[in-house]
């Protein structure tokens, strides 16, 4: 059987309809692109990559190297620094818009051209080359295959780097900028010069999907500054069309003048687009429509309130016990449920099993939340018994794992464990 999702985005390719727009003319070397190329990949986080179309064909990262830039930078400088340097609003202005905020004096956001050079300042690294060497690393670790320049879109970007050399001068006159403009400007131009092809996009984004992770479980980017990153992509990813975005298609994005266009859908998947011809906010044309089809067809809109489970729990009475079949994933609303049912538990010494067995992941605050609720079972008399054969109560996912040992022992309790509600009924 071939699976319907490579007919899906093929069907999505030949439906798009006719094109609009202009290839960006700005970068000489980019008015040379052929203008109705097109192509789609899809990549799961456990590293399947679906694509169609153009496929292989490379073009240049442009504004797309934004965000994952200012990742590196918050690595490298820890966020309070960069957030002295760089604001989180919408600007709500074009991409290259010449302007700080009145107010706070700094780039309204690292996706417009004044914050991510500033970003971009903010790598580790003596100069351009230092810095770049870094990016491209970085880059080539998110998209699992080393990546380059092209050459050609760099030195002609740079002969016209004009308005970047005005913008990055405002920021030294600012304070925002401590190196040389003239530098800074040659290195984030040939960031935004690497070559890519949407599926080197497509596979970025889903390790943006996964919190920072690769399908081999490289986390490259802290799962805090990959949020980070996500919520800026979010609110600014789209420029002057942000909010047309993200109540269009409602996913973290970001565009590229050479016709790029990634989305993340956190948790799920990340999806690139390329189609040269860009609408008046420098945003891929037919990328934005293929975008808002998908957000229909497959339900991307993170707004669109996931429903949670409704049967998280099941109460038996079985051999003297009362054992708490709990089932799905947990989060708050989960744990909520969970602790509503522990609640109607009537205080007495029966043993009291809370069998875990079909949980495969429980986030922070959905195990403080059984933990706590385990504690409350104990101080009401029960002896409470645990089958917790996948860890989810004590193992650390994103290194929280000691906290809730931790509050494990302040709570003076530690529940019996075992491997199955058989040697749990045993005792
Ligand atoms: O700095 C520039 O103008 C380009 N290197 C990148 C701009 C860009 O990709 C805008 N996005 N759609």
């Amino acid at each position: 059987m071939q699976t319907p999702i490579i007919d899906y985005i093929n069907l999505l390719l030949e439906t798009v309809g006719e094109d609009s727009g202009e290839v960006a003319s700005y970068i000489p070397e980019l008015a040379r692109a052929d203008p109705d190329r097109l192509a789609i990949a899809m990549a799961t986080l456990d590293g399947e990559v679906y694509v169609a179309g153009d496929c292989d064909v490379e073009f240049t990262i442009q504004s797309i190297s934004k965000p994952f830039t200012y990742a590196l930078a918050i690595a490298d400088q820890g966020l309070d620094v960069v957030l002295k340097h760089i604001d989180v609003e919408p600007s709500g202005d074009a991409f290259n818009e010449i302007s700080l905020d009145p107010v706070t004096g700094k780039p309204r956001n690292p996706m417009i051209n004044a914050g991510a050079i500033a970003s971009h300042a903010l790598v580790r690294g003596d100069d351009a080359e230092a810095r770049v060497e870094r990016i491209l690393e970085l880059y080539g670790r998110l998209a699992g295959r080393p990546l380059t320049i092209a050459e050609d879109v760099f030195e002609s970007e740079l002969s016209e780097a004009d308005r970047n050399m005005a913008l990055a001068y405002m920021l030294r006159t600012a304070g925002t900028l401590d190196g040389d403009p003239t530098d800074v400007v040659r290195g984030y131009t040939r960031q935004c010069s690497v070559s890519v092809t949407v599926r080197d996009l497509a596979r970025m984004a889903s390790v943006l999907a996964a919190g920072g992770r690769t399908p081999n479980g490289d986390q490259v980017i802290d799962s805090d500054v990959n949020r980070q990153v996500l919520s800026v992509m979010a609110t600014c990813g789209m420029y002057d069309s942000a909010g047309d975005w993200l109540t269009s298609v409602g996913i973290p994005a970001k565009s590229g003048v050479a016709g790029g266009l990634m989305g993340v859908l956190p948790g799920q998947v990340g999806i690139a687009v390329f189609s040269p011809r860009l609408d008046a906010h420098g945003n891929s044309s037919r990328g934005v429509r293929l975008f808002e089809r998908m957000n229909r067809d497959l339900g991307l809109h993170l707004m669109a309130g996931p429903e949670t489970s409704s049967s998280v729990s099941r109460r038996i009475e079985r051999d003297g016990a009362t054992v708490h079949e709990i089932m799905g994933d947990l989060h708050f609303s989960e744990g909520e449920q969970v602790l509503r049912v522990f609640a109607k538990e009537p205080p007495g010494d029966t043993p009291v099993i809370v069998d875990l067995d079909r949980v495969h992941r429980a986030n922070d605050i959905a195990r403080r939340s059984v933990l706590e609720g385990i504690r409350r079972l104990n101080l009401d008399g029960h002896d409470v018994r645990i089958v917790d054969p996948w860890g989810v109560l004590g193992t650390a996912e994103t290194g929280t794992g000691e906290l809730v040992r931790g509050e494990q022992a302040r709570g003076g309790y530690v529940p019996a464990s075992y491997p199955d509600v058989e040697s749990a009924l045993r005792g």
